[in-house]
This record gives structure tokens, C-alpha cells and sequence, in this order.
């Protein structure tokens, strides 16, 4: 695993959205792996911007989320699809057939998390993941247990990540307790892997994450089995290494 430490926040998410860019530049229609959460919105701010400002075109990119709450059509507000349209895809030119989601609301949620693995391996699986880290370990919402799952499936939020989620819904709204979400087998699948890390509430899973092990109850650290993965911190979430 590499590491790059970035003074700050803001300097992550540039790094971080210059990598992307420069993924997409050599190959156009690459498949990117995405985020929701606190930790990628600087990086879709920078992404919009060279957009806008630079011309970076996403017109031939595709996109696989990484997760969607279970029961949150994707037009609901705190849906992670809604995160994305609003953050990101509203603001650029990739195209809606080109951006692939777990769909919350599936009836049949086996059929659903086969077609998902499918499309990702017929378009030609992931050339870069970006991921954000829970305060746990988790990994999309590969939350940290006896086992992991390897394919995309239904899971059940840990207590610590509905608390942390909170913060994205209103007082009076439930945060949904599960999820789908891609397994760690579908993430280390990726060709290459990004992992950001911001601020001081992340430094113990950074920390842990630099240990020589491998353990479901560290998620992440399964990340250490694949050849090609950069974390990208800030100094907050160095303080404990
Ligand atoms: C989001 C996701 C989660 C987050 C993690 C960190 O799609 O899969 O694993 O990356 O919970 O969230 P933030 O960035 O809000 O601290």
C-alpha cells in the first residue's frame, strides 16, 4: 500500500480528483468505482470544477456506486443516488445510462446484487475504486464480523455507522439499517484502489489499517491483499501513525 499524506483536506480532495482525472484522460471510458459520504465531496467539488473550467469530459465513463440504503428509492433525498445526482452527476456530462447503482427498493434482492456483479463484469470490471473508510473499518458497508461477504449483497449497518449517518438525515428520519452494497471481493476485484481518510476521527482506523493482518473485524484491512492500493490522508487521520 502507498501512503500519501496531504496537509489538509482540501489538498486530498484535489489530489484525489486530479488522480481520477488523470485516470479518466487515459482512458475515456474507464469504469469508476464511487463513494457517497463526508470524505469524497471535496474530491467531486475539484471533479466538477475541471469539468467546467478545463474541459475534463465524463462522456464516455461509467460509473458503479458502491452502496444504496435498502428501502430508499433512488429519488428520495437522503438516497446515495440522489448524493451522487446532486454532488456530481447533475454537474457534468456523463451520461444516465452509463451510472449503475444497487437499486434500494428491489424486490428480489439476490437477483438484483447478481445483475449488479454482471454489469461490472461485462463492462470490463472497475479500473479505479474510489473508497471512503467507516470510523470501524467498514468498506462500503462491509461492516466488521466473524465473516465478510464476497459478492454484492444485503447488510445490516453496525450501530456505530447508523449513529455516524445521523448527520445526513433530518432529527425525525430514521437512517435505514441496511443496505446494499458491493462485497469485499467485488472491491478487491478493482484494478486499482483509492482510499481516503480525513480528519482526526479516522486516525484509529488508519492506524489499524497500517497493521500486518488481515481480519473481518477490520474490513479494510483486507485491502492490504491488493497490489495496487494508495491511501490518501490528511494529517488529522495520520495523528496515530
Ligand atoms: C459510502 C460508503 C461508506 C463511507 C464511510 C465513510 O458510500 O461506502 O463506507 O465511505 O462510511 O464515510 P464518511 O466519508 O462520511 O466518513
Amino acid at each position: 500500500m502507498r501512503l500519501i499524506i496531504t496537509d489538509n483536506y482540501k489538498k486530498l480532495s484535489r489530489r484525489t480528483a486530479r488522480h481520477v482525472a488523470g485516470q479518466i484522460e487515459l482512458k475515456p471510458d474507464c469504469n469508476l468505482g464511487l463513494p457517497t459520504g463526508s470524505t469524497p465531496l471535496g474530491m467531486y467539488d475539484v471533479l466538477v470544477k475541471l469539468h467546467q473550467e478545463e474541459g475534463l469530459s465524463l462522456a464516455e465513463v461509467s460509473t458503479f456506486n458502491l452502496d444504496e440504503y435498502r428501502g430508499l428509492d433512488r429519488n428520495h433525498p437522503r438516497s446515495f443516488y440522489n448524493y451522487m445526482a446532486e454532488n456530481f452527476f447533475q454537474h457534468v456530462d456523463i451520461k444516465e445510462e452509463n451510472i449503475n447503482f444497487l437499486d434500494g427498493t428491489a424486490g428480489d434482492i439476490e437477483q438484483e446484487c447478481q445483475r449488479f456483479e454482471n454489469k461490472i463484469a461485462t463492462s470490463g470490471g472497475i479500473d479505479l475504486m474510489v473508497l471512503g473508510i467507516g470510523r470501524n473499518g467498514h468498506i462500503g458497508f462491509n461492516e466488521p464480523g466473524k465473516e465478510l461477504k464476497s459478492n454484492s449483497h444485503l447488510a445490516e449497518l453496525a450501530e456505530e455507522t447508523i449513529k455516524a449517518n445521523q448527520r445526513f438525515f433530518q432529527e425525525e428520519e430514521e437512517v435505514p439499517a441496511q443496505a446494499l452494497t458491493m462485497g469485499m471481493g467485488t472491491i478487491l476485484k478493482s484494478d486499482r484502489i483509492l482510499l481516503l481518510a480525513s480528519g482526526r476521527s479516522k486516525a484509529w482506523a488508519v492506524k489499524e489499517l497500517m497493521k500486518n493482518r488481515i481480519t473481518p473485524e477490520f474490513p479494510a484491512s483486507f485491502l492490504r491483499v491488493h497490489p495496487w492500493v494508495t491511501l490518501i490522508i490528511d494529517q488529522e487521520a495520520a495523528d496515530k501513525i
